[in-house]
């Protein structure tokens, strides 16, 4: 039995350091030549065949580990950083992120509160004033403005929407409490409260509903998919007379299905009116917010109580990195904070993130935001951002002008949906057979009917991936409508 001190504890660190780096360039570099997904040999369960059954109780050296990168984990990535990935929403890779993300393992701080490592805490709040500002957000979720709110970066925007529900119905439950006149235990009102989204409302929501046990109403789109104000108000006024307590909603900022707005302004002032939490989920085109000309046409966000936004997806920051603001931080921190002895801080007058999310423990993801900008500039973050939403025109336009598939809701913020017109088996025989070939596709379902969706894709796509992208497309779609794979 060997006790030595294994090489690359000392010396070997750097050199194997630098191996995984070129590793992680040539990887990047040669992306397109990676196949999007593994072959579908690989059936679920297979690599409990490769790997042995038990853990080893002596160490490999590191070029075995760095073997096994190429032969055993590489075979079972799919690359969401191949401009052949078009799958649910991208997310971003930037190099500044990846370098933070180093940094940050090494300190491996649990930064929970300022006493905890006070960098976490400090960095955290100047990036979200940061970011808020770039996005021009209501100065009531600068941590700057000292109006009571702020922001926070969780690890999901399920996580964000988890929490605002939680402190919005903590805050319901305690005003309903704290009229006398309503006669009414925490249960009781608990099993009054209702919360509001559309049938666009993404999944992270409804378990956001499920674990916060709240009584989530569903209610059905327009036609362009939006959630208006009137039915809403509808739900709001039978539930009222119905002696329920309307609470929170939920709107949709790009939904996921097909990228549509929700009319926020108007549900915001309907909520306004209420007293009604309003949470606005922007977590795939929240960048949009970014670039003024768009923010010009977004719906506007000053009445929302609570807004997140995934710089993880467009802004090209390395999974994960979820923002989230809200206005008001004392209802976040009633509802989650709990302060034992042990977890006691130096500090006074400083937030504690650790009330404002589900974990205690956080990581440093401030660092990444910093890097990222630091290192590209904001300049040069919008021109992504524009060349990003280009290229979905672009994309769009060769759709068009094919005309053989047609695109059934308009195309924002890179997202193209599109489905076969009369016929709703032959789009789903035609995504059964794109999803057979080099491009990684996910479909959804509005309103019953079929759609393919097509994100633009990581923020490596160019105009000529597209058009590689558009040429499968068009050949798949050749031997379905000529019948000689139908
Ligand atoms: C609009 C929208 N909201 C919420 C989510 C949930 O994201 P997360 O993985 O950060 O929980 C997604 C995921 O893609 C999304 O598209």
């Amino acid at each position: 039995m060997s006790n030595a001190r294994p090489e690359f504890l000392d010396k070997g660190f750097v050199e194997n350091g630098q191996k995984l780096l070129k590793f992680v360039m040539e990887y990047h570099n040669n992306i397109r030549n990676f196949p999007v997904r593994p072959t579908p040999a690989l059936k679920p369960g297979y690599l409990r065949s490769i790997l042995p059954s038990k853990a080893n109780e002596q160490p490999v050296d590191f070029s075995s580990l760095y073997s096994d990168i190429v032969n055993i984990i590489l075979p079972g990535i799919v690359h969401w950083q191949s401009p052949k990935f078009h799958g649910y929403f991208p997310t971003g890779c930037s190099y500044p992120s990846l370098y933070a993300d180093i940094i940050s393992a090494a300190f491996s701080c649990i930064g929970f509160n300022w006493s905890a490592c006070p960098i976490y805490t400090e960095l955290e709040i100047v990036m979200v004033d940061w970011i808020a500002k770039e996005m021009g957000l209501a100065k009531k979720f600068l941590f700057e403005a000292k109006l009571g709110g702020g922001g926070i970066i969780q690890g999901s925007a399920s996580e964000a929407v988890t929490v605002s529900i939680i402190a919005a119905r903590e805050k319901k439950i305690s005003e309903i409490l704290a009229n006398t006149s309503q006669n009414l235990t925490y249960y009781e009102i608990l099993s009054k409260l209702r919360a509001y989204a559309s049938d666009q409302v993404h999944s992270s929501v409804i378990k956001a509903a499920r674990l916060s046990a709240i009584r989530l109403t569903i209610i059905e789109s327009e036609s362009d998919l939006r959630l208006g104000g009137d039915r809403l108000l509808e739900h709001i006024k039978k539930d009222t007379n119905e002696g329920l307590f309307p609470f929170f909603a939920s709107t949709n900022i790009g939904t996921t299905n097909t990228c549509a707005f929700d009319d926020v302004e108007t549900i915001g002032k309907i909520c306004q009116e209420h007293k009604i939490w309003l949470h606005a989920d922007a977590a795939y085109s929240g960048v949009l917010f970014f670039i003024e000309e768009f923010r010009k046409v977004l719906p506007k966000i000053d009445l929302v109580q609570s807004f997140a936004f995934n710089p993880h997806k467009l802004m090209d920051i390395c999974f994960d990195c979820s923002m989230l603001w809200i206005e008001d931080g004392n209802a976040m921190k009633s509802a989650l904070g709990i302060y034992p002895t042990y977890l006691k801080s130096d500090a006074q007058d400083i937030i504690e993130f650790k009330d404002w999310q589900v974990p205690l423990g956080r990581r440093f993801r401030s660092l990444k935001i910093y890097f990222h900008i630091k290192l590209l500039g904001m300049e040069h973050i919008r021109s992504q951002i524009r060349n990003y939403i280009k290229l979905g025109e672009y994309f769009e336009s060769l759709v068009q002008k094919d005309g053989r598939l047609f695109i059934p809701y308009p195309v924002a913020c890179g997202m193209v949906c599109f489905y076969l017109k009369n016929s709703d088996s032959l789009t789903r025989y035609l995504y059964k057979k794109l999803i057979e070939r080099d491009i990684y596709l996910t479909s959804t379902e509005v309103k019953g009917r079929l759609l393919v969706r097509f994100p633009v894709g990581c923020s490596k796509v160019d105009k000529v991936d597209l058009d590689e992208s558009w040429k499968l497309i068009s050949e798949v779609l050749d031997d379905v409508l000529t019948g000689k794979d139908y």
